[in-house]
């Protein structure tokens, strides 16, 4: 069972809904009139994107693009993949980028980078988790859920070699499982 390679629980069921559905209140009050254009990075962004998305409540344009950085391992290869073209138009758009979790910042910079470059009017980062403790790049967002202890976490979209991914909250690994 998945629960026996856990550690700890990091955030709740109830934590995260209450802390997501905040973040929408202010994403509708910051773009209220507004079109935004709301791009999720996968994989890890498809649970708190669907929950977001639902307590968003302003015309929007849904996308996503595909990076990772990571392949079966749990440290950064610092090399960011990108496996979606930009089938879309990006330029004069109010872009938001939604992430699972801003790291080392290698993957929000490459993105930030690829996306300025197609002239969005604005462009914004919002992040379930953040740990800021580990980043290589500066780099901030704009829209934090909670702010992430220094551990590798999975569940709620967040994976450890692709599994974990579909657990109903935040939950650390125990050592063994990834070392
Ligand atoms: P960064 O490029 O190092 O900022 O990392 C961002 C990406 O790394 C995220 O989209 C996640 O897929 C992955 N990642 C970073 N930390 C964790 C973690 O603690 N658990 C699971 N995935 C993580
Ligand atoms: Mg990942």
């Amino acid at each position: 069972m998945m629960v026996n390679d856990l550690k700890e629980i990091i955030f709740t069921q109830e934590q995260i809904s209450e802390r997501v559905s905040q973040l929408g209140a202010q994403i509708n009050m910051d773009y209220a009139g507004k079109n935004p254009l709301l791009i999720g990075i996968l994989k890890g962004c498809f649970v708190f994107f669907a929950d977001l998305a639902r307590h968003i409540d302003l015309k929007c344009e849904i996308r996503f693009i595909l990076a990772s950085s990571y392949g079966f391992s749990s440290i950064t290869t610092g090399n960011v993949k990108v496996g979606t073209e930009l089938d879309f138009e990006i330029a004069g758009r109010d872009v938001i980028i939604i992430e699972d979790i801003l790291d080392s910042g290698i993957t929000l910079s490459a993105m930030r980078k690829l996306l300025l470059r197609n002239e969005p009017q604005s462009l914004k980062i919002c992040t379930l988790l953040d740990k800021p403790t580990r980043r290589q790049i500066p780099i901030d967002a704009d829209y934090v859920g909670f702010e992430c202890p220094d551990e590798f976490v999975v569940g709620y979209g967040l994976d450890y070699a692709e599994g974990y991914r579909n657990l109903p909250y935040i939950a650390s690994l125990k050592p063994e499982i990834y070392s």
